[in-house]
């Protein structure tokens, strides 16, 4: 069954709209935020992007609503926005969103093998049509000690990486991990059972493995270093990241491109950082959605 996807700090990401224009969700999933942004404001017009080619909120376009008209969605990466968008087209980009990770419809669909909670085969592709991926599965059963160690480590800063990767390289010499749940108990037999409550010990690895899959960091590191300077001066960039991984990434460029100075030279500035600190979910909405809870949004704008 598939469960709705609540989209996270709504009113925050429409208090930094345009007055008009173009805004790209370069993160379309259920079209929560689209659709948002859209009964907001009717002098905007927006286009979604999802690497998803079952992303739902591609429907929004066929909705019997005034806004669907000011809607289109497109199948591509965020990162490939240059590319994706006419040259025309990327020069009126008013704002850039993106909404980091997998949305709640996908973990809750078992023939992806996203979530360690749905029984199914270990696949964790966005785009499960897209052949040059490697699923999860065949990670967990291919790659050397080396590569596994390293996307524990680096993605899912697992401190028990070496013993997991040992004790997984003797168990694929006879039985391969094909399912989410086997690879669940695995890690289940092998960990003890941490002492934060309701945290599983096999979430870091499910992690790593979304992540190493999917390239995550790679496609969000390509975007801070090759949409940005590629975007109009006056674009707004919003980008909500639900992990420590990703958000120091943004830190860091949003950093580096507002810097004056460098080693004593005086540099031109690519950003103006409109966030100090990163845009939290109040209590009331992570009491009504959990998700919110680790949510958080850094905002910048091309100058
Ligand atoms: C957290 S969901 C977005 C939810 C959406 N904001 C909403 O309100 O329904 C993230 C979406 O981004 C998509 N995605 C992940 N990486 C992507 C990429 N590199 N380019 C485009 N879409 C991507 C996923 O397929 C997923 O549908």
């Amino acid at each position: 069954m598939q469960s709705a996807h609540i989209p996270v700090l709504v009113n925050e990401v429409l208090s930094f709209l345009p007055s008009q224009g173009l805004v790209v969700d370069g993160t379309l999933g259920g079209g929560g935020h689209s659709q948002a942004i859209l009964e907001h404001n009717s002098a905007i017009r927006v286009i979604g992007i999802d690497r998803d080619p079952k992303a739902p909120g591609q429907e929004l376009a066929q909705k019997s609503e005034p806004w669907s008209q000011r809607f289109n969605w497109l199948h591509g990466s965020y990162a490939d926005l240059p590319a994706l968008l006419a040259e025309a087209e990327l020069n009126q980009v008013k704002l850039v969103l993106l909404d980091l990770g997998f949305s709640s419809i996908q973990l809750s669909e078992p023939d992806r093998g996203i979530a360690f909670s749905q029984p199914g085969l270990l696949d964790m592709r966005y785009d499960q049509s897209d052949l040059s991926l490697r699923t999860a599965a065949d990670i967990i059963n291919t790659a050397s000690r080396h590569e596994l160690e390293r996307i524990l480590i680096e993605y899912g800063e697992e401190r028990q990486a070496k013993k997991i990767v040992s004790h997984l390289l003797e168990h694929r010499k006879k039985n391969n991990v094909r399912t989410t749940t086997q690879l669940k108990e695995f890690i289940a037999e092998l960990l003890p059972a941490p002492k934060r409550k309701g945290i599983h010990p096999a979430t870091k690895t499910f992690q790593a493995l979304r992540i190493a899959v999917n390239n995550e960091l790679g496609e969000l590191s390509t975007f801070l270093h090759h949409v940005v300077p590629a975007l109009p001066k006056g674009a707004t960039i919003m980008i909500i990241s639900f992990h420590s991984l990703e958000d120091r990434l943004v830190k860091q460029a949003w950093r580096n491109y507002s810097l004056l100075q460098k080693d004593g030279e005086t540099l031109e500035p690519l950003l103006k950082v409109l966030t100090k600190k990163p845009i939290k979910a109040t209590e009331t909405e992570v009491r009504a959605n959990i998700r919110s809870r680790s949510a958080k949004m850094r905002v910048a704008v091309r100058i």
